[in-house]
């Protein structure tokens, strides 16, 4: 793969000289020339260009933040212009992302920080994930017939995990950072005082949950008008109870959320409608730092998110299990690659039904399902001609709910520092329930849970035992901030929202650019598919051939041409001292910014 990257080398040098006068201007948030991955030497003074590539990323030299909005972006790199490190820059965007994209960005959610340190040349995991009030139990969204409850599992207080994101953000910063709270803070706290013109794609996403989101009145305090109305695009939307909210966090730090004023607004709340939780649970909660996974693909080392996700762990596992197989022979997105991919997918899905949980409650065998060996007695499970019913395929035995929406960014710094940041609300601006006096989204990740073992939640997924609810435990996620190293070094940093189709997302972007070599733009343009074991259903995006899909069809692939997209990544590639950008143009307002 590197030696074709040489060979376009020559390609890229001729070109280059027209890049200033044939190309359209970069995005004009980027200093930088315009350009593309394609590697020159490790001496070369400029990036390059092959203008055989469909979709070219946005390159910077010194700090790049890449995530799904403007304002927020643009904070981080900011704060990275200042001499910030990644994780600054990434605690000042996660904020800032809470003002300015409400739909998943937040305070009170939940998330996972993958932090690669150039210091130690190292990588670590914050593991901030909502976790459930002391007074849970196994069968809370059970009413009287043994049926789920749908509207308390997810659009009513109860639904509300302890929330994770503020400790989280905080602790990174504190741990990892260099800069101080109210330096990190204050760009978010200005945008919620002063307010912040309402973009096409704000607009848009109240639009879509307006009719939920007018049933709470807290709620519809904070995204309408006094009469009603929804603001314009273009107009200037203020929260200033948002803007309390993060004076209390830069006054008080993790204090001022988890006690006082922030916390009595909170069980206030929960007190008045039937929530759960306690000063006792918002006291108690804890961020834990924990071991990120890892594993080796063809040379590269993929480095990923542990349990409570599951993310990693099944990234590894797909990834293990087509190592075994010639893809590039079969041919980028052709009927017998997806087939293979398909059925991997299936196997690892099939697993995370049984064994994959919160691993302070439950064992979980991560070494022994990410083991080559266990790949490779599960690679004969699989006929390279015929698609096995999901019905017939039993989670393996080792050796030895979600929701769509949810949010990623990547960060690179000019030290050498790179963050990959998932964190959620769960659904599209979570319960829908904004804490009176906060500004503040609740989020609803109970539903993440198993809240009827062994059935198929919201999202399809078959959840048993394992991931039950149980007072403190953390709910399964699929959330995967991933960095693959190449040499050792961080090349490709990575993620995606989407629920359980997150895995099959960012194991796709890996894949695109370790074993088809695509730049971070193309990676992330190319259609993907998706087969979460049960529903027996591939899932595939708009973009594939309908003969490639004829051929699946042959093949005995459940084909559903799904009519929706499939994640959204925001990823950086790291290159010979460029940094390559891309976000995924599946939503509107994903952002570059870069210097
Ligand atoms: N709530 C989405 C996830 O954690 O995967």
């Amino acid at each position: 793969m590197a030696s074709l990257r040489q060979t376009f080398l020559f390609m890229g040098l001729l070109v280059m000289a027209l890049v200033a006068v044939a190309a359209p201007e970069p995005q004009s948030q980027v200093s930088a020339p315009a350009v593309s991955r394609k590697s020159a030497p490790a001496a070369a003074a400029e990036p390059i260009i092959d203008y055989r590539e469909r979709f070219i990323p946005v390159v910077a030299r010194h700090g790049m933040v890449v995530g799904p909005e403007q304002l927020a972006a643009e904070i981080g790199t900011q704060i990275l212009r200042q001499g910030g490190n990644a994780v600054d820059a990434a605690v000042a965007t996660g904020f800032a992302l809470a003002v300015t994209y409400p739909r998943a960005g937040n305070l009170a959610g939940g998330g996972f920080m993958l932090i690669h340190l150039a210091d130690g040349n190292r990588q670590t995991l914050v593991d901030y994930r909502e976790s459930a009030p002391a007074a849970a139990t196994r069968d809370m969204f059970l009413d009287a017939e043994g049926a789920l409850d749908h509207s308390r599992e997810y659009f009513s207080l109860q639904s509300a995990g302890v929330p994770g994101t503020v400790a989280g953000l905080l602790y990174a910063l504190d741990k990892y950072g260099t800069l101080d709270r109210a330096q990190v803070l204050a760009p978010a706290i200005a945008l919620a005082a002063q307010g912040l013109p309402v973009s096409f794609a704000l607009s848009f996403e109240i639009a879509a949950s307006a009719e939920r989101l007018r049933q709470n009145p807290a709620a519809a305090h904070v995204f309408f008008k006094a009469d009603g109305s929804a603001y314009d695009i273009g107009e200037t939307w203020r929260q200033p109870d948002l803007a309390w909210t993060l004076t209390q966090i830069r006054d008080h730090g993790a204090e001022g959320f988890y006690r006082g004023e922030v916390a009595q607004r909170i069980t206030a709340e929960m007190a008045a409608g039937g929530g759960l939780i306690t000063a006792q649970d918002l006291a108690a909660y804890r961020v834990v730092e924990r071991q990120p996974v890892r594993g080796n693909y063809r040379g590269f080392e993929v480095v990923s998110t542990p349990p409570p996700s599951s993310g990693g762990v099944h990234i590894l596992q797909i990834l293990n299990i087509l190592e075994g197989y010639d893809l590039q022979a079969m041919g980028h997105n052709s009927a017998a690659y997806l087939h293979h991919l398909t059925e991997a997918m299936k196997l690892a899905y099939a697993d995370r039904s049984v064994y994959l949980a919160d691993p302070d409650f439950v064992d979980v065998p991560v070494q022994q399902l990410i083991d080559k060996a266990y790949a490779t007695r599960q690679r004969a499970r699989i006929d390279s001609r015929k698609a096995t019913p999901a019905a017939q395929i039993a989670p393996g035995r080792p050796l030895g709910g979600e929701s769509t929406e949810t949010t990623h960014y990547s960060v690179a710094d000019r030290f050498g520092n790179v963050v990959s940041n998932t964190y959620t609300l769960n659904f599209s601006f979570g319960s829908n329930i904004v804490v009176p006096g906060t500004g503040m989204l609740l989020n609803n990740e109970m539903a993440d849970f198993s809240t009827s073992p062994g059935n198929a939640n919201a999202f399809g997924l078959v959840q048993g035992e394992a991931n039950s609810i149980a007072p403190g435990k953390r709910p399964l996620s699929s959330m995967s901030p991933t960095i693959v190293l190449r040499d050792g070094k961080p090349w490709l940093a990575t993620g995606s929202p989407g629920g359980s189709v997150i895995i099959s997302t960012v194991l796709q972007m890996a894949l695109n650019a370790m074993e088809f070599d695509m730049n971070v733009a193309t990676a992330a343009a190319e259609p993907r598919i998706h087969h979460q074991w049960m529903p027996d259903v591939l899932r595939m995006e708009e973009g594939f051939s309908p003969d490639t899909i004829r051929l699946l069809e042959a093949m005995g692939q459940p084909v559903d041409i799904a009519g929706r997209t499939s994640g959204r990544t925001n990823s950086i590639m790291l290159e010979d001292g460029w940094l390559y950008g891309a976000t995924d143009a599946r939503r509107p307002g994903g952002w570059v910014a870069g210097y």
